[in-house]
């Protein structure tokens, strides 16, 4: 979170204007990413299937293109490439004039029993558990009361499959406070992630307290009385604060009889190496209902879901079927997300990815592949791409590629994305065989100005299949996100180019580059 509330608030209420209609179409608008039509947006919240539709909502402020009057936007999709706009959901009390509380990140959960008595009528009841983020102190209509800045988890519920939403204001916040333990830090205490446990029969909740490092479980029977089970944390990556945390389950290799338990956690500032501001962590283990165990083996490394600038607090969606894992992330960085040049919105979501968990090199190891639209393109095969550039004749803004190739004699192997006639603006995605490292350049890729850390190179370790390495690639107007080998890594990071950086070219560096096969084709647009 941004550490200035007061000032950040101030200033995207002061940017409320009236926006026209947008076209999806200015100058880095993407084109198959979801992007609110104008303000600003940060985390994806909420994430779920319910009756054939996905929910989208997110941190959004109606009020600019700034951090600042934290609402719940919303959109709808059929099918995860597609969005429609929705009225924003929970929309900051008291906008646009004195906010007295603001929607911070959560999840929504089906209570297809109507556990919480929200259902009416046979409808299945949908509950948003979230953080309340009080700017002053108050005595709430529950009865409670809170401190200035007080953050604490409240409810919401949907009775039209969550196209308007009702808080609880009888009961809210239903945690309004850490354990007593943890009571200095009731300023750090947020992001409710909350799910069913079939095996239990008990709603669980997973809440960070973002300076301590530490994930707190809490269970419930009714998703309004909580109680507090266990910790968990610190471990592995422990950078600046923890945010954004959820754990769920997933087969190691497919094998239903050993699902593990996933955490991700986002951390701020504290990314991969190399990567100033925001990142992405998980931690494999177990789960029995009450506690989450870290697995030793997935305790030697710090495991980064995405080894990129931009990827930041990852969430998957409830509601879908088991071991149906799909995470949508926050594509920016909180070191220069509020600086981007983008305009009359900020900020874009990865596309969605499915998950999956594998064995690679003994280590459980979470594998992510794009969720975009069919590949369809003819294969073009070289048996050997000679040392510089090789200008392909497909030019393009926004475009899918799946390059294959062989380990060479060449140090450095990839494709060169957005360049510009002249090859001064280009950005690089490879793939280093000496080191056995993935990399995206963006140091010329193009506006890189706002902000002193953005033009850097960023690495990923990838080894090869039997001496062959993959890479897909996907480029919208303003991203690169890149997937290794089965998609055990992956490398998100946003770009600013020239609207007539078009061109695309493969290069291999100091020597051939052998068994090469491109597939690519250009992304339509999903707007309009
Ligand atoms: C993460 C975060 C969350 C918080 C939200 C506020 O990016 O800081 O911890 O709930 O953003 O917008």
């Amino acid at each position: 979170m941004l550490p200035s509330v007061h000032h950040a608030l101030a200033l995207g209420i002061s940017a409320l204007s009236a926006v026209s209609a947008q076209t999806y179409s200015e100058p880095y608008r993407p084109q198959y990413h979801f992007t609110p039509a104008e303000n600003w947006m940060n985390d994806p919240n909420g994430l779920i299937y319910h009756n054939d539709i996905y929910h989208l909502f997110y941190q959004y402020n109606p009020g600019g293109t700034t951090w600042g009057a934290m609402s719940w936007g919303h959109a709808t999709s059929p099918d995860l490439i597609h969005w429609e706009h929705q009225p924003v959901a929970l929309l900051a009390r008291g906008f646009p004039d004195a906010i007295t509380e603001m929607f911070f990140s959560g999840t929504t959960v089906a209570d297809a029993d109507n556990t919480s008595g929200f259902g009416a009528n046979g409808a299945t009841p949908l509950v948003a558990m979230y953080t309340s983020y009080y700017p002053q102190a108050q005595d709430l209509p529950s009865g409670k009361s809170v401190v200035a800045n007080q953050q604490a988890q409240s409810i919401a519920y949907s009775v039209d499959d969550g196209m308007t939403w009702t808080t609880y204001d009888a009961g809210n916040p239903v945690i309004a406070e850490p354990p007593a333990e943890y009571a200095d830090q009731v300023l750090e205490f947020r992001d409710p992630s909350v799910f069913w446990h079939q095996a239990s029969g008990n709603w669980v909740a997973v809440v960070s307290l973002a300076k301590l490092h530490k994930l707190l479980i809490y269970t419930s029977t009714d998703l309004k009385s909580w109680e507090y089970v266990s910790e968990f944390g610190p471990a592995n990556a422990v950078g600046g604060v923890w945010e954004c945390p959820s754990i769920f389950p997933l087969a190691l290799d497919g094998d239903e009889q050993d699902v593990k338990w996933v955490a991700q956690i986002g951390l701020n500032p504290g990314g991969p190496p190399g990567v100033t501001g925001s990142g992405t962590q998980y931690i494999v283990g177990s789960f029995d209902g009450t506690s989450f165990t870290a697995d030793p083996e997935s305790m030697q490394q710090t495991n980064w879901l995405d080894w990129g600038p931009d990827f930041y607090a990852a969430l998957s969606f409830n509601g879908l079927p088991a071991d149906n894992r799909i995470d949508i992330t926050w594509m920016n960085n909180w070191q220069y997300a509020a600086a981007i040049p983008t305009d009359p919105w900020r900020s874009s979501l990865t596309v969605p990815r499915k998950l999956s968990l594998a064995t690679i090199n003994g280590t459980a190891t979470v594998v992510q592949q794009p969720i975009v639209q069919n590949h369809n393109s003819q294969p073009r095969h070289w048996s050997s791409v000679p040392t510089g550039n090789t200008k392909l004749n497909m030019t393009g803004k926004a475009i899918d590629a799946i390059l294959s190739f062989s380990e060479s004699t060449s140090t450095e192997f990839g494709l060169i994305v957005r360049a510009s006639a002249d090859l001064t603006e280009q950005t690089r995605v490879g793939y280093n065989f000496d080191t056995k490292q993935l990399f995206v350049d963006r140091t010329q890729s193009g506006e890189t100005g706002f902000e002193g850390s953005f033009a850097s190179v960023y690495y990923a370790p990838l080894g090869s299949n039997d001496g062959n390495i993959t890479l897909r690639v996907l480029v919208d107007w303003s991203s690169v996100e890149v997937f290794g080998g089965a998609g055990e890594v992956s490398l998100t990071a946003q770009i600013f180019p020239s609207d007539d950086s078009v061109d695309t070219y493969l290069f291999s560096t100091d020597g051939t580059t052998t068994g090469v096969e491109l597939r690519a084709q250009q992304v339509q647009s999903v707007w309009n």
